[in-house]
């Protein structure tokens, strides 16, 4: 089995992407999408910006490596009645199977840093995306202080050391990686912008549920507490993680959760 892939079917995305469905349209709606827009998808979990975007009238095609999300993915389309978007298996890694220029907006929303092989991640978007079209990502931070990019750290810290060659998602992350990933695509450093920008986490749970929460649904979480587990370290982990969803909590209610946290915002104009 591809363990990138094992590790997005395992447990269950699609209840903390319930947490990211506002900031989700907040992001697309600063796309500047109209109808019969042709928009990619890449890494689209359940839908949290595909949707918005086939929503605002554009054709939208969602691809996601794990079987399990493209199937809530195309729930969602059916319960809502969509009929300009579609979810599909495929990696980020390898979009052979998408003819170039077949997009004029290529979105990655935390999606295509988790793909291996990120030269082929970079050229493949390019690949698709029609001249005059553009790429926009949105990418967590290494080391940034806010929650994904902790979480990540934290986690990290008690899972075994990563397989030779692993090449960590953060480092989509660094400007200059990003850069340079692009550069061996084509894109010259004047056609990509960065920007830093906030997602925000709304859960209607105290931050200690959310952390359960992702203990028993978000995959990285579930192998980090199946690593402590097994050197009697997963109490140590569940209450670092609680420290922090306690500290980046802002929400003046006790019964909710809500978690600003901050991404690497890249636009590439493709010519
Ligand atoms: C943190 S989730 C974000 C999902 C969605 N973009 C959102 O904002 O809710 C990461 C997503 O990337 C997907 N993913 C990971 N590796 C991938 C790959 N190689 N190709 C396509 N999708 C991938 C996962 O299955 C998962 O849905």
């Amino acid at each position: 089995m591809n363990p990138n892939k094992a590790l997005w079917e395992k447990g269950d995305f699609t209840r903390i992407a319930t947490g990211m469905r506002q900031g989700g349209e907040g992001f697309v709606a600063s796309l500047g999408i109209r109808p019969g827009l042709k928009v990619l998808d890449l890494g689209c979990g359940d839908g949290t910006t595909a949707i918005p975007a086939a929503k605002l009238g554009a054709e939208v095609l969602g691809v996601d490596i794990a079987r399990n999300l493209v199937e809530a993915g195309n729930q969602r389309v059916q319960d809502e009645r969509l009929a300009n978007i579609v979810f599909q298996e495929g990696d980020a890694s390898d979009l052979a199977g998408l003819e170039d220029d077949r997009f004029d907006l290529v979105v990655s929303m935390f999606g295509a840093m988790f793909a291996p092989r990120p030269l082929d991640v970079a050229r493949g978007m390019v690949r698709v995306t029609r001249p005059g079209g553009r790429i926009v990502m949105g990418n967590w931070i290494p080391n940034d202080p806010t929650l994904v990019a902790q979480i990540l750290k934290i986690s990290a810290a008690y899972a075994p050391p990563p397989a030779e060659g692993f090449v960590s998602p953060m480092r989509w992350g660094i400007e200059a990686d990003v850069a340079e990933r692009f550069a061996s695509a084509g894109i010259v450093s004047d056609s990509i912008s960065f920007t830093r920008d906030t997602y925000r986490f709304e859960f209607p749970c105290t931050p200690a549920a959310l952390v359960d929460e992702f203990r028993r649904s978000y995959g990285p979480t579930m192998n980090a507490f199946e690593a402590a587990a097994k050197d009697g370290r997963a109490d140590s982990l569940q209450a670092e993680l609680e420290a922090l969803f306690q500290a980046c909590n802002t929400s003046p209610s006790p019964q909710a959760t809500s978690i600003p946290a901050t991404f690497l915002r890249v636009t590439i104009a493709v010519n």
